[in-house]
């Protein structure tokens, strides 16, 4: 069952707080944590994530106390509660009493206990002591006025997204008996005449595990299928017993941005509210970039709905081989980016910088000097600023280019070695595609290829290697009345059982499209031919197509270089009242930006004339007000020109016709909902 009308988080500001962990300290300290709390503006915390063990310290024997104490503690400081389930890990004492539920690697090694999430997705002690321990949280903490949303578990797939034991194994064969009824059924999907893999009994089949040599592609897309189905299963556990007992409360699972082991439009179906835990480097000075995607891709998960940042970094992190910390300003504007793009708040991993542990670097909004700790300062500031921008929460982000973002495509074209190129990379060119969008000055939303498109002008789709029937007619007709739509290379290639669609790529888009692909012409590593676009000429590295485009389908660009020279690169077929084009190769991110500033244009949409990846343009709207937000990126002030009558809300009031945003500095500009959102440009008088 998926939820029509999510619940609602009961907070009346954006929320401000971070993951709290009062199990790491004496309790003297956290009167002192709500004290500060209080006095950075906190209203929400979640907690407890991975208490598990101090909470039930063996089979049965509960010690709630500490955190009944620690909530009310809370409660009486009048900060909310974002509840975890606190099924992140298991108890050493399950684990100890059930070997088996812990996970093995793909070469059948099992993982040991210490660290966190030592568990089979599959392992059905583990998902039955799960649904256990959230009916107990529900039932001791569901109705507590402090509580406003369900934390299920944590990051799922974080550290263990697949799992290779024999109990994953016989849960894979259900899996498969499910999705194709029987073994004939298997055999043909999985094509299992190349190389002779016919299974005669469902006990010969496994997990992909470590082969002899490359492994059956269609096999290794539905591990990957299971793999995330069953975290998902797992996830649905905890949600039923949750809907039940306390059926008032929204729940959420934090997100990890845009994933690949996790096919999160199916997730955000059971969960009321999308979450994120966003960890941009700042030792990337374009970290912002791919960041705008993620959070493109969470507010588009519940069709627009707001989404909340749920962890991110005060400074540095811990994870990484080396952990920069944030220079001054930089936490406040990558937080105002997610709430530009549709957060409800900012939060933080974590309150309190640990004293032990493997996150003891990690930085926290109080660090290790306490008050006195730049971080401290830094996020109180943050959150008076975010009372300053009450007015945005629940307002939408007003987008009008939507990307495709499907898990198929992107699990087919990374888990198996027989492609004719291993470097056509499916995330990177989603985020060069979207790069080159957000540089001509759009904030892109993300859609599944079956759509909904209806509220766009313009539907990129960077790859979709795997494209079924109704994809392609979701697609057809979008264009048909009128949509503008941009496939890029490898589109359309196979079906869903890996197929090659007859008569090849792109198989059912072809009529759309206008254009057949006679082969894939990969460029070797280092190499780079080349396109004319409009009388600039553009590299393409990596993959390039032989294409033969119909009579009915212009073409717009050619190649210029090597085998293809002459040939069709870039070609637009019109298609009732729309227009679609087609893109064979990989182009630097020039070509992208020069490609996307016709496509834009022939969508009837604005785009940049002068670019620059540091400045971000970004529009909330509610029904009276468009809350246009500027933000600064980089390390020179930049000039734009805006809106009449502007009023920046986290400035002194009415802005000129001309606005000057410093390093890292970001405005909030509210104008009267127009008919269309401000387009921000860079002004002439910028250097
Ligand atoms: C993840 C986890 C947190 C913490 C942070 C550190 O987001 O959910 O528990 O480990 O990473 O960055």
């Amino acid at each position: 069952m998926t939820d029509a009308t999510p619940r609602r988080i009961r907070l009346d500001a954006l929320a401000f707080g971070g993951d709290y962990n009062p199990d790491q300290w004496p309790e003297a300290v956290w009167h002192e944590d709500v004290r500060l709390m209080r006095e950075a503006g906190v209203n929400l915390v979640s907690l407890p994530v991975f208490s598990w063990p101090q909470l039930e310290t063996a089979p049965g024997v509960y010690e709630w106390a500490w955190l009944d104490r620690v909530i009310d503690v809370l409660w009486a400081g009048g900060i909310r509660i974002d509840l975890a389930t606190a099924t992140a890990t298991p108890p050493a004492w399950l684990v100890r009493a059930h070997p088996e539920m812990l996970p093995w690697d793909a070469d059948g090694r099992r993982l040991e206990f210490g660290s966190r999430q030592a568990y089979c997705p599959s392992s059905p002690v583990w998902r039955e002591h799960v649904a256990r321990m959230a009916r107990a949280m529900a039932e001791r903490y569901g109705q507590h006025p402090a509580v406003v949303l369900w934390h299920v578990s944590n990051e799922y797939g974080d550290h263990v997204a697949r799992c290779w034991c024999p109990e994953s194994a016989a849960h894979f064969r259900r899996w498969l008996q499910d999705r194709y009824g029987d073994l004939d059924g298997l055999n043909e999907a999985w094509g299992v005449n190349v190389w002779g893999q016919r299974y005669t009994a469902w006990e010969q089949v496994e997990p992909p595990r470590r082969a002899t040599g490359p492994v059956n592609p269609t096999q290794l897309l539905d591990f990957e299928r299971f793999g995330s189905d069953a975290l998902l299963e797992l996830f649905r556990i905890e949600v039923d017993v949750l809907r039940e007992v306390t059926p008032e409360l929204p729940v959420t699972t934090n997100f990890m941005s845009l994933f690949r082991e996790l096919d999160y439009w199916r997730f955000a179906e059971h969960e009321d509210l999308v979450t994120d835990d966003a960890y941009p480097d700042p030792a990337d000075p374009r970290a912002h970039v791919p960041a705008a995607l993620n959070y493109g891709l969470m507010r588009s998960l519940k069709g627009g709905q707001p989404w909340l940042l749920l962890e991110q970094a005060a400074s540095a992190v811990s994870w990484r081989d080396v952990n920069v910390p944030k220079a001054p300003g930089r936490m406040r504007i990558d937080s105002l980016q997610a709430v530009a793009h549709g957060s409800d708040g900012a939060m933080f991993f974590q309150w309190r910088q640990a004293r032990y542990g493997q996150e003891k670097f990690h930085s926290a909004m109080l660090g290790h000097r306490g008050e006195s700790s730049r971080t401290f300062r830094e996020t109180a500031a943050l959150g008076r600023e975010l009372k300053r921008l009450a007015a945005v929460r629940g307002a939408r982000v007003r987008s009008r280019v939507a990307l495709v973002v499907d898990w198929d495509s992107w699990w087919a074209t990374s888990a198996t070695e027989s492609l004719p190129s291993q470097r056509l990379g499916w995330l990177q060119q989603a985020r060069d595609w979207h790069a080159a969008l957000h540089a001509l000055g759009h904030a892109v939303d993300t859609v599944r290829a079956t759509g909904p498109f209806d509220r766009y002008d313009l539907v990129v789709v960077p790859n979709l290697y795997v494209t079924d029937d109704a994809q392609a007619a979701a697609l057809e007709a979008y264009v048909a009345a009128g949509g503008t739509l941009a496939v890029g290379p490898f589109s359309g290639v196979v079906d869903r059982t890996e197929k090659v669609h007859p008569g090849g790529a792109p198989g059912p888009l072809r009529d759309l499209l206008g254009v057949e692909v006679d082969e894939p012409w990969p460029v070797p590593d280092g190499s780079a031919e080349q396109i004319e676009l409009g009388g600039g000429r553009y590299d393409a590295p990596v993959w390039t197509e032989w294409i033969e485009a119909r009579d009915d389908a212009s073409v717009v660009a050619a190649f210029t270089t090597g085998v293809l020279d002459g040939r069709p690169a870039i070609t637009r077929r019109e298609h009732g009242s729309g227009r679609a084009w087609y893109l064979g190769a990989v182009t630097a991110p020039d070509g992208l930006v020069a490609l996307m500033r016709r496509v834009l244009a022939d969508a009837g949409l604005p785009a940049r004339e002068r670019t620059d990846p540091d400045l971000e343009t970004v529009t909330r709207a509610d029904e009276h007000t468009d809350y246009t937000f500027v933000l600064n990126h980089g390390a020179r002030a930049v000039t734009v020109d805006v809106p009449d009558g502007a009023t920046d809300l986290l400035g002194d009031g009415p802005v000129r016709a001309q606005l000057v945003v410093p390093p890292l500095g970001v405005a909030v500009l509210a104008t009267p909902r127009g008919a269309e959102p401000p387009f921000i440009t860079l002004s002439d008088t910028t250097e």
